[in-house]
């Protein structure tokens, strides 16, 4: 979709298949709406008057044919009292307007809500959340059904505002948080038969030739054995697909400047392992590798706004299956910081390839490392499916991340990592088990993989309540690439 900004001089004169304009719910018509009713003959009073235009916040009413304008239809929105909004109201008014644009079937538009004003918020974060949320609509999964879904209808969006630089930023950022989110929720819906862990990194390789900035190499099984991968190949051990660590690097900033790191979970299908898991639902587990998902929807958003800062994203790709060269309850094996792991659960397998991804990611020297993983059923239990769960052992570091996620709309809430629930990964045959029972299953697991992170400033996001919807709607939703891009944009600046 083309997305554009310009000053609309005079509605009335604006030729346009459609105009969107705003009705109050008190104190009259005004601005483009007043020019409109008194240019069609006083239609839009008729209307207040009847009652058939309350003006109430985020309703819509499309008139087909208006005389006296240029304009084919006026779509009317009611924007309530006038009073500041908040974000949630704003974002519903979004959403209500694209649907009744996109039910019309209408190929453009003219965005002439210019008077809004949202609590707390800037003219920049309207246009970013508007122009993230009419990409998004573009979206289609079509790679595995046999008759193509029909493209998004709208192509053109035009938003009546002063053509600045701060107002073309804020649409740009839009949409290339909106594409990579739409990225990632490809990758995240395509079924574990298509998208391997040879898949990701052939995927890996297709976007770093996308972008100059973009460098990709990918490290093979012998390479990992090489480094001393024990923990990771453990969990590759029952599968017939070879895992792959794949490493996306971004170069936009000075030579040598520390990176951000993102360390993705890519288990492209996890059935538990040899603790496999019940039959139920166990099809939403092709959606394991949602955190490398959301590593390709990043470093693309970021390549496409050429940040001048360097990122790397890591991923650790691999299946979890039994089979007779799987990896057993009570196996130990050696990571490669050298720590040893009992496996008492082989369905705890994202901390197992996290584990060396972490420490390979010690190599680039960072200056921070952020893991994203749809790691525990626990979180899901403890924030639903509305924030991802943050942990950290830097304070300063876990509120950015929380900003980040606020602003774009994209909601983190951080957990603790105290010391406290360490012993319950003690194990009396490792340095430590994979497991630390029931009690607070998503910080243990966070507690797990600190141990590994301890060199630098660290966060993890466990996303396994956030990357997918369920029901009617079942698919990758593309979280967390807004907090991500948003952080790193703020890193940047
Ligand atoms: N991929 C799952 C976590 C998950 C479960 C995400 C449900 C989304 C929905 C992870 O590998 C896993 O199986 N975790 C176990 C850990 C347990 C064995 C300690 C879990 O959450 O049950
Ligand atoms: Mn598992
Ligand atoms: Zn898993």
């Amino acid at each position: 979709m083309q997305i554009s900004i310009k000053s609309v001089q005079g509605p009335e004169q604006q030729r346009s298949p459609c105009l969107i304009i705003g009705v109050h719910a008190k104190g009259g018509l005004r601005g483009a709406a007043k020019i409109i009713d008194s240019a069609s003959g006083g239609v839009l009073s008729r209307l207040q008057k009847r009652g058939d235009l309350s003006g109430d916040w985020a309703t819509t009413l499309l008139l087909p044919t208006l005389d006296g304008i240029a304009a084919e239809r006026v779509l009317l929105v009611g924007l309530g009292h006038g009073a500041p909004v908040g974000e949630n109201d704003y974002r519903k008014l979004i959403q209500t307007v694209l649907g009744a644009l996109i039910e019309q079937k209408l190929d453009e538009a003219h965005w002439l809500l210019n008077d809004i004003t949202v609590l707390a918020r800037d003219k920049s974060w309207q246009l970013t959340q508007l122009a993230m949320a009419a990409t998004l609509r573009e979206y289609r999964y079509t790679e595995t059904l046999s008759k193509p879904k029909a493209p998004l209808s709208l192509r053109k969006l035009h938003i009546d505002d002063d053509n600045s630089a701060g107002g073309r930023n804020a649409i740009a950022r839009g949409i290339a948080i909106g594409r990579g989110m739409n990225l990632t929720r490809r990758l995240g819906d395509l079924p574990g038969n298509i998208c391997t862990p040879a898949f990701l990194a052939k995927e890996a390789r297709a976007l770093s030739r996308k972008h100059a900035k973009l460098h990709a190499n990918v490290l093979e099984e012998k390479a990992m054995r090489e480094l001393g991968m024990g923990a990771l190949l453990s969990v590759a051990a029952g599968s017939e697909q070879p895992a792959k660590l794949i490493v996306i690097e971004y170069r936009g900033g000075k030579r040598g400047a520390a990176p951000q790191v993102l360390v993705g979970k890519g288990i492209t299908f996890d059935s538990g392992g040899i603790s496999i898991k019940p039959g139920p639902k166990m099809d939403e587990m092709k959606f394991d590798m949602c955190g490398a998902a959301s590593v390709f929807g990043t470093l693309s958003a970021v390549a496409e706004l050429k940040l001048p800062i360097n990122v790397v994203g890591i991923i650790a790709a691999s299946e979890n299956l039994p089979s007779g060269t799987a990896t057993k309850p009570g196996d130990v094996v050696t990571s490669m910081s050298g720590q040893t792991i009992e496996i008492l659960n082989t369905d705890a397998e994202g901390r197992l390839v996290l584990c060396d991804a972490l420490t390979y990611a010690g190599r680039f020297r960072p200056a921070a490392v952020i893991d994203i993983a749809t790691l525990t059923g626990a979180c899901v239990v403890a924030l639903g499916k509305h924030a991802s769960g943050l942990f950290s052992n830097q304070d300063e570091f876990a509120g950015q991340l929380l900003d980040a996620g606020r602003e774009i709309g994209d909601r983190a809430w951080q957990l603790p990592l105290w010391d406290d629930y360490q012993k319950q990964l003690d194990s009396n045959f490792a340095d430590m088990a994979n497991i630390g029972g029931p009690a607070g299953g998503s910080i243990t697991a966070a507690c797990f993989l600190a141990r590994f992170a301890r060199d630098y400033r660290w966060a993890h996001l466990d996303i396994a309540g956030t990357a997918w919807d369920e029901g009617g709607a079942k698919g990758a939703t593309g979280r967390p690439v807004g907090l991500l891009t948003q952080y790193l944009i703020g890193y940047a600046q």
